[in-house]
């Protein structure tokens, strides 16, 4: 019998997950279900991706080998309560919640559930995404590897000490919104400059795209990266040193910061 994931909840990371394990066929349309309390949600989910849906948490909790819980934080006291009794025996529940500890979900959920936390984000949609895993004691070597064998498949995986999580889910689960900015920002520069918008969008999408995978694959250091775009009297000296003025550096770390300090915050 083939595998089923279940997600409770459907909303956008739940879609990026649903999206992208279906375009790499590790999980069939007829092997993915999915609830959430709206029936437009729900509608909108099965028309996108053909699954299956339900408002019943527990038909989904019932059904699930894998069960991802894509609700936000703090919907987790109440569905835990809900479902933690119809749990298969050998499931393994995949917690993406922001802040939802391992600490949390021992005491939330029976004794002897197995649980991993992780924290995606969206770009799992395309195939480009990042999650990281923080493993526990009801986790063995063959749970993880088939999670991380179904998540390598939405993009990369990393496992690191929970003590890291917050720190993640600022660099990793959020900063896609910051890039998005970046590249919305930049776009509207190329129409100031009488670029038309839908090139401008495309041109700063493809030259993030391009940066990034200069970084992954030639393993030179960004800055060695930056240096070798600026000519000396060039033009791009010029931007970059407008950057430093206004603190683009210092805005986005400080950007970082306050998103794992608002994590820490959330922390149950
Ligand atoms: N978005 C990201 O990039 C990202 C990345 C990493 C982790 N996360 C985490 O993932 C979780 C979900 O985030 P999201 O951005 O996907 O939120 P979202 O778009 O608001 O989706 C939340 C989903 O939960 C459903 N829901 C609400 N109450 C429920 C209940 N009692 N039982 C079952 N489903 C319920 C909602 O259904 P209705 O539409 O019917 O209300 C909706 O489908 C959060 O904890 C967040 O921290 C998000």
């Amino acid at each position: 019998m083939k595998k089923v994931i279940g997600f409770i909840g459907c909303g956008n990371i739940a879609q990026a997950i649903i999206g992208s394990v279906i375009k790499s066929e590790v999980f069939s349309v007829d092997n993915i279900i999915a609830s959430a309390p709206s029936l437009s949600s729900r509608e909108e989910v099965e028309k996108k991706y053909g699954i299956q849906t339900t408002e019943d948490n527990k038909e989904v909790a019932s059904k699930s080998d894998y069960l991802v819980l894509a609700i936000k934080s703090f919907v987790y006291d109440a569905v835990l309560k809900e479902i933690k009794d119809y749990i298969r025996e050998d499931a393994i529940i995949i917690s993406i919640g922001a802040g939802i500890t391992s600490n949390y979900l021992m005491e939330n959920l029976n004794e002897g559930t197995k649980f991993i936390r992780a924290m995606p984000n969206t770009p799992i949609l395309v195939g480009e995404g990042m999650t990281a895993f923080s493993t526990n004691k009801t986790i063995s070597k063959e749970d993880l590897d088939r999670i991380l064998g179904i998540f390598n498949s939405t993009g990369k995986t990393e496992v690191i000490d929970e003590s890291l999580m917050n720190g993640f889910t600022s660099l990793s689960g959020s900063s896609p919104a910051y890039i998005f900015m970046l590249i919305e920002a930049m776009a509207d520069a190329g129409v100031i400059e009488g670029i038309p918008r839908a090139k401008a969008y495309t041109m700063a999408a493809q030259a993030v795209l391009g940066s990034a995978k200069m970084v992954l694959e030639t393993g030179l250091h960004p800055g060695e990266l930056k240096d070798n775009v600026c000519s000396p009297a060039g033009t791009t000296i010029e931007a970059v040193a407008s950057l430093e003025k206004n603190g683009f550096r210092a805005a986005i770390m400080e950007a970082i910061k306050v998103c794992a300090d608002k994590s820490r915050e959330m922390e149950k």
